[in-house]
């Protein structure tokens, strides 16, 4: 894969806003002047846009996102480019109800038109909390202006009496102890304390440090991006040389389509595998995918990831914490070793304008039991298992590293929810006709049904099974899972149960058989029990008539495909269009 930069000078998009002495031209310098701005900025440098999610009810990209974003900026006026910092939408993961993944379509269109309809010729993501950046991603793709990604940094780690505490994983644990008997619920209001130590994002490999290693993998931020803490100095350092970086890659027009090639997501899919990444990084590559030329299915999700060890030792699937992966050396050192092993396109090029492995073949592993030898890899396969069957036509997807290997093969009776209120008004009941060896099902947990794909596909276990030291039971769901979550557990189910898929009429008492080994889900019943019950089912879900809830409804595809609103797919561009003054 070859990039060849284009001539230098040109003139630039934002020239159509701002160069020459039209009268429309006067309009818009003269108003941008009233910041105090001198003649020469306007002289035909590159305007890039600092697309900010920073939010106080996005904490995950709290106030230190403005200090990167200063930071940036400071590189961008180093290059001899004109930085313009814009609020972006941010969809918090752990404030927007019903959920943010409602709002990671919204998100995306309206950067998107940001992008487009401003004086703009590149621009930089301050991402970091999970939606925001595949949001950003798709709405760059969509434009095709030249973009790096910049992501505010994970948290330190958290200590409780000791112990290492996870993000979200630690919630998890510390919930079903107290349901167990194990803890009690003051112990677990101390321990609130110390989950969330510092600024940043979530600081196990969950979605948010998944998707910022999906960035950094597919070639859209600079190399080592993704594990920097979000308080070490070497966070405003990266931002800063993105931010010269930027101004570079305008002048060169090196676009999103240059480097998200089909290389660079099979790079993105092998890379998820080996660090044990989030399950969401399935749906929002897929969404990002949908936004460029490049043809990208389920299926390749299986056999990217089927041949690659997860060596990253970290919660949920391991033991560490963000920081020990950035001080062992971070995501350049997993791409060096999937270099190594045949299992990384080397040639795909990256925002540094070099190849992938040109950034990382020189980088060393500074501690083994963080980034594991192959022979000690927490799973030999740990690529995301897409599993079908009758139960599920498209495809769902359950994450080996995260799961028990003993349920890998299983035959089970159905425990059915018929959505997530039904769970929580039974599951607490001792006399719900349940044990370990029972499979839990809940429905109307899609993309549709929810609305917007909640993360409760690993519903927490009975108590009374709880109570016995049982900590896993196969779960299947439409839903989504946090990435810091942890279990067999089968999500994405497709179609989902409010589109009328099989898992809709899924009964208790019905057999089930999973065998991950084989890829396959089975409704143990006829085809013709199976058409009948399908002929008679009839939707469960609120449905909304108004607003954008009824625009996501209307128009959200299947998990399978992404979850993107069908008329938002595409590479649109970045056309100037008429001036209405
Ligand atoms: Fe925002 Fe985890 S909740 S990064």
């Amino acid at each position: 894969m070859t990039f060849t930069p284009a001539k230098w000078p040109r003139k630039l998009r934002s020239q159509e806003w701002y160069g020459g002495t039209s009268r429309d031209t006067i309009y818009h310098r003269g108003w941008l002047k009233n910041q105090g701005y001198p003649d020469d900025l306007f002289d035909g440098r590159p305007i890039i846009g600092v697309m900010n999610t920073w939010s106080e009810l996005t904490p995950c990209n709290g106030s230190h996102m403005k200090d990167i974003a200063e930071k940036v900026k400071a590189g961008i006026w180093e290059a001899g480019g004109f930085p313009v910092e814009v609020p972006a939408f941010s969809a918090s993961e752990n404030t927007y109800r019903p959920t943010a993944m409602m709002f990671r379509n919204l998100a995306a269109m309206a950067v998107e038109e940001s992008l487009r309809g401003q004086p703009i010729d590149g621009c930089v993501l301050l991402v970091g909390c999970d939606k925001t950046t595949p949001s950003l991603m798709m709405a760059a793709a969509s434009t095709d202006l030249p973009t790096i990604v910049v992501t505010g940094g994970p948290m330190l780690n958290g200590y409780f009496r000791g112990e290492r505490v996870g993000s979200g994983t630690h919630l998890w644990k510390f919930s079903e102890a107290v349901k167990a008997g194990e803890m009690t619920q003051e112990e677990f209001l101390e321990a609130e304390q110390s989950m969330s130590r510092s600024s940043g994002t979530c600081n196990t490999m969950g979605t948010a440090s998944t998707m910022a290693s999906m960035a950094e993998a597919l070639g859209m931020a600079l190399s080592g991006n993704a594990a920097i803490p979000a308080v070490d100095s070497r966070r405003r350092v990266i931002a800063q040389l993105s931010g010269r970086r930027i101004v570079q890659m305008v002048k060169d027009d090196m676009k999103p389509s240059d480097i998200l090639t089909k290389e660079a997501f099979e790079n993105a899919i092998r890379t998820n595998a080996a660090i044990g990444g989030s399950t969401n990084a399935v749906i929002h590559i897929l969404a990002l995918a949908g936004r460029t030329n490049v043809e990208l299915t389920l299926d390749d999700w299986d056999r990217c990831g089927r041949d690659v060890p997860t060596i990253v030792n970290l919660l949920p699937s391991g033991e560490f914490l963000m920081e020990e992966f950035f001080y062992a050396g971070g995501l350049p050192v997993v791409l060096k070793r999937l270099g190594e092993t045949g299992l990384l396109h080397r040639d795909a090029i990256t925002v540094s304008g070099s190849t992938i492995w040109d950034e990382v073949k020189d980088v060393r592993n500074h501690n083994e039991n963080v980034i594991l030898p192959a022979e000690k890899a927490l799973a030999q396969s740990g690529g995301i298992a897409v599993l079908k069957g009758n139960l599920a036509p498209n495809g769902a997807v359950l994450k080996p590293s995260a799961a028990t290997p003993a349920l890998m093969t299983h035959r089970g009776r159905a425990v059915v929810f018929e959505d997530i209120d039904d769970y929580k008004a039974r599951i607490n009941d001792e006399d719900l006709d349940i044990d370990e060896t029972c499979i839990m099902v809940m429905k109307n947990c899609g993309p549709k049904g929810y609305p917007g794909m909640s993360e409760v596909g690993n519903m927490g276990l009975p108590p009374k099974v709880l109570k016995k030291g049982i900590t896993d039971m196969i779960r299947i769901s439409d839903a989504r899972m946090s990435g810091t979550a942890y279990g067999t557990v089968v999500l994405h189910t497709s179609p989902e149960a409010a589109a009328g898929g099989p898992l809709a009429v899924v009964q208790s008492g019905d057999m089930i058989e999973i065998d991950v080994p084989n890829r396959r889900l089975h409704l143990d019943i006829t085809d013709e029990e199976l058409a009948a019950r399908l002929a008679n089912w009839t939707p469960h879900h609120e449905t909304f008539d108004s607003g954008y809830a009824w625009l996501h409804q209307a128009h959200v595809e299947g998990a399978d495909t992404g979850a993107d609103l069908d008329f938002l797919k595409g590479c649109r561009g970045s056309p100037v269009g008429r001036d209405a003054h």
